[in-house]
């Protein structure tokens, strides 16, 4: 991207640390979304060390097409969905994005500031866009301006998201640097930090070991669903292609086998260990015997963020209020950081909101 070097852990030292992360609202999480992000937003809650804000980005969402009714209701499924996996509105600021005017005032600010040139690099556009470039929506092109602004308009550090986000980060990073450089205000935005960790970073398609597991696969046989009961769990993990070997003993032995690879990672990732320690557990076994505990692993692990996803549900009023008042919270600390880079623009502050 820019000529200019950056590096990793800067944002710690010139800023307290802060977690930052986002999921589009636009149907049902997956078990992708969950251990490669959602699992460790709720690690990095617990941790207790700085505030920890996770936003549903609704103006994402709408860089595609999302019907109207579809997309309140997806709203509020992913908040149910993020508490029934342990986030917390009491330790963590719940909040979606359109309730706080910040994000899309500091998005314009930097679609001045990022260059078409850096966005023209970026892949996601490229696969989401695919043959139809031409009858893409201009946000979907300044999608990762946007996301930019998300993380900076609260100065935040620390960014847990998935391997996908990678070139998003990096983006974000540049943005940064250049408004740091250009308006001569060195620090004012951190460079912050991707955390991409865990063993399923990159979960894949249980049908195809190429393709990552996604929301947009036709094949629902492609993904666990968050609000899958145990029988579809099961069932899917049992219909998951594989190739007819045995599991190796060593990491090495899946290097070529992406379709085990993925199995012994989501194994790994959903018992809180390593792909390594999977490998020496089960070395020589077949999928006859990994499928199944790999299937009662997720069932148990996931079946009840189901049943309190839709205990959550019960009260979407309840579930507004938590929105409505994390959308406080975060505008308190958003607004400062605006008005302070209005006037480092040249723009006038004290706007009515
Ligand atoms: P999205 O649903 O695209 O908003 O993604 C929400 C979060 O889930 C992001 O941090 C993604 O990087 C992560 N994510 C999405 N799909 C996968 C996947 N197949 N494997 C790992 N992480 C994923
Ligand atoms: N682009 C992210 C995704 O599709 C979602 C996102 C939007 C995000 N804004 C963010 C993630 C800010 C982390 C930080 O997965």
């Amino acid at each position: 991207m820019t000529d200019m070097p950056t590096q990793a852990g800067d944002a710690a030292a010139t800023h307290p640390r802060r977690v930052f992360s986002g999921v589009q609202p636009t149907g049902n999480l997956h078990l992708g979304n969950y251990l490669g992000a959602v699992k460790r937003f709720v690690e990095m809650q617990d941790e207790g060390l700085g505030e920890t804000l996770y936003c549903m980005v609704d103006l994402h969402a709408i860089t595609t097409w999302q019907d109207p009714a579809e997309l309140t209701r997806s709203i509020r499924e992913l908040a149910a969905a993020f508490m029934a996996c342990g986030l917390d509105p009491k330790k963590s600021i719940l909040f979606n994005q359109s309730q706080v005017a910040a994000h899309a005032e500091l998005g314009w600010i930097f679609n001045c500031v990022a260059r078409v040139g850096w966005l023209n690099r970026m892949t996601q556009f490229k696969e989401k866009a695919g043959k139809n470039r031409e009858n893409a929506s201009v946000g979907l092109y300044g999608y990762p301006v946007l996301m930019a602004a998300d993380i900076l308009a609260y100065q935040a550090t620390h960014v847990p998201v998935g391997e996908d986000q990678k070139q998003h980060l990096e983006l974000t990073r540049d943005i940064a640097t250049k408004f740091n450089n250009d308006f001569g205000c060195p620090d004012f935005f951190p460079l912050p930090e991707p955390i991409i960790e865990g063993a399923a970073t990159r979960v894949m398609s249980l049908r195809d070991g190429s393709k990552k597991m996604s929301k947009s696969d036709a094949s629902d046989m492609s993904r666990i669903n968050l609000t899958d009961d145990s029988d579809a769990i099961a069932q899917k993990i049992r219909k998951a292609r594989t190739d007819p070997d045995p599991l190796p003993g060593s990491l090495e032995g899946l290097a070529e086998r992406p379709e085990a690879r993925n199995l012994v990672g989501i194994y790994a990732a959903l018992a809180d260990t390593t792909a390594e320690a999977v490998v020496a557990e089960y070395a020589g076994a077949q999928f006859g015997a990994f499928k199944p505990a790999l299937a009662d692993l997720a069932v148990e692990k996931l079946s009840p963020i189901a049943g309190r996803m839709r205990e959550f549900l019960a009260d979407p009023a309840e579930i507004d209020r938590i929105l409505g008042d994390g959308a406080e919270r975060a505008a308190a600390i958003a607004n400062p950081i605006i008005d302070a880079t209005y006037d480092k623009v040249g723009l006038l502050r004290s706007r009515p909101r």
